[in-house]
């Protein structure tokens, strides 16, 4: 059913603006009837964070930054949703128009700059659903304007340990002047250092709740050694490999586009992601499970993600080009993948190719 609709639907989102399609899809998944997807075969299970995943294909960060549609999204199959980013004031985010589709690379272009409704309501909205299963997370990130970043970081950690499943800082968007400095040694140090404290804090009456770290793919390999030495360090429990993209392949298509300033996702990103998660992976020694995303579009590039280290994958921009039938698609080609090799779960999968992506050439 939805399928159909929204083959019938695509080419009129598509005649839109983006931002307009979006709002558009939103409201649609909000008021529409969905139908509930069929239950995820046992072998789809992932157990993470000391939480447990039906299957590991999860919603993005950026999809619903208001939280107005987790369960819609979780009906429609996604294991996990990942509401956000969510600030603590409200705030519009940059000038449109901010969004940009590569039509001939399968790609998209934000420069969104955290527009968000701010923590209060979507507070209420996730605790008023709070009660309803399904794992839902929540993206936190820092105003604009803040005088202290780190303080909106402790304060967004506060409010949300107690109706989110998980968290994650987000220190990776390239959309607020100087955010991604947060993943400098000294200052992500200092980061997680009172964010894991806060989470100390309220874990008492929100129990616990795990704390992920979202990082760019952008990092030079000394800055990843850094920012995976502290996140180990101090003990954050995951991290995801990664945001959007301020570089630009060569092989992009849409080189007017292309020019637009902002980050890159879909298609493009999925070399460069790979790349970044696998080096990851190697450094990260299973001390704590990698979440992958960045350009998945197809089962095979699900399964390339997980055998270069990801227990769970993320997807955003290939829903806009792929639709939502994809998710159904990505579950039948994991699935087919432990039949082909004898395996019982998808945890036999991950990381298996780790070290071999890492010695490839680098992805340009
Ligand atoms: C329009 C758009 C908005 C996004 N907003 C956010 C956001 O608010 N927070 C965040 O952490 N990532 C955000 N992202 C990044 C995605 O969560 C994801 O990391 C990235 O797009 C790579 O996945 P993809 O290639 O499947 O889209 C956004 C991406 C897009 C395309």
């Amino acid at each position: 059913m939805i399928g159909l609709f929204e083959r019938l639907a695509r080419p009129f989102l598509h005649a839109l603006d983006p931002e307009d399609a979006h709002s558009l899809t939103i409201k649609m998944l909000a008021c529409a009837p969905l139908p509930r997807a069929a239950g995820d075969d046992k072998r789809l299970a992932v157990r993470a964070f000391g939480l447990n995943f039906s299957n590991p294909i999860g919603m993005a960060a950026g999809f619903d930054k208001n939280g107005e549609v987790p369960d819609a999204l979780l009906r429609l199959g996604f294991g996990f949703v990942e509401t956000g980013t969510v600030t603590p004031l409200p705030q519009r985010g940059n000038p449109r128009p901010r969004v940009f589709r590569l039509n001939a690379d399968r790609g998209v272009i934000n420069r969104l700059g955290f527009n968000s409704q701010g923590a209060e309501a979507v507070l209420r909205r996730l605790a008023a659903r709070a009660n309803a299963g399904g794992i839902v997370g929540i993206n936190i990130g820092a105003n604009k304007d803040a005088a202290d970043r780190v303080a909106d970081y402790v304060r967004l950690i506060e409010r949300f340990a107690p109706v989110a499943s998980y968290v994650t800082i987000n220190i990776s968007s390239p959309n607020t002047p100087g955010l991604r400095n947060l993943q400098q040694a000294g200052a992500l140090d200092d980061l997680l250092a009172r964010v894991i404290n806060a989470r100390e804090r309220v874990t008492r009456q929100a129990g616990p709740t795990p704390v992920l770290l979202k990082i760019a793919p952008d990092l030079s390999l000394a800055e990843l050694d850094d920012a995976v030495g502290v996140a180990r360090a101090r003990r954050v429990d995951g991290m995801i490999v990664g945001n959007t993209t301020l570089t630009r392949p060569a092989s992009l298509r849409e080189m007017k586009i292309a020019k637009e300033a902002g980050g890159l996702s879909g298609r493009p990103l999925l070399p460069l992601a790979t790349r970044m998660l696998a080096e990851t992976y190697v450094r990260v020694e299973g001390a704590f499970p990698l979440i992958g995303a960045g350009g998945i579009d197809s089962g095979a590039a699900a399964l390339a993600k997980m055998r270069a280290g990801a227990s769970l994958i993320q997807l955003y921009s290939a829903l806009v080009f792929r639709g939502l039938g994809l998710v159904a698609e990505i579950k039948s080609a994991l699935i087919a993948a432990l039949e082909r090799d004898s395996l019982d779960s998808l945890s036999e999968l991950v990381g298996a190719e780790a070290a071999a992506v890492t010695a490839e050439t680098w992805p340009h």
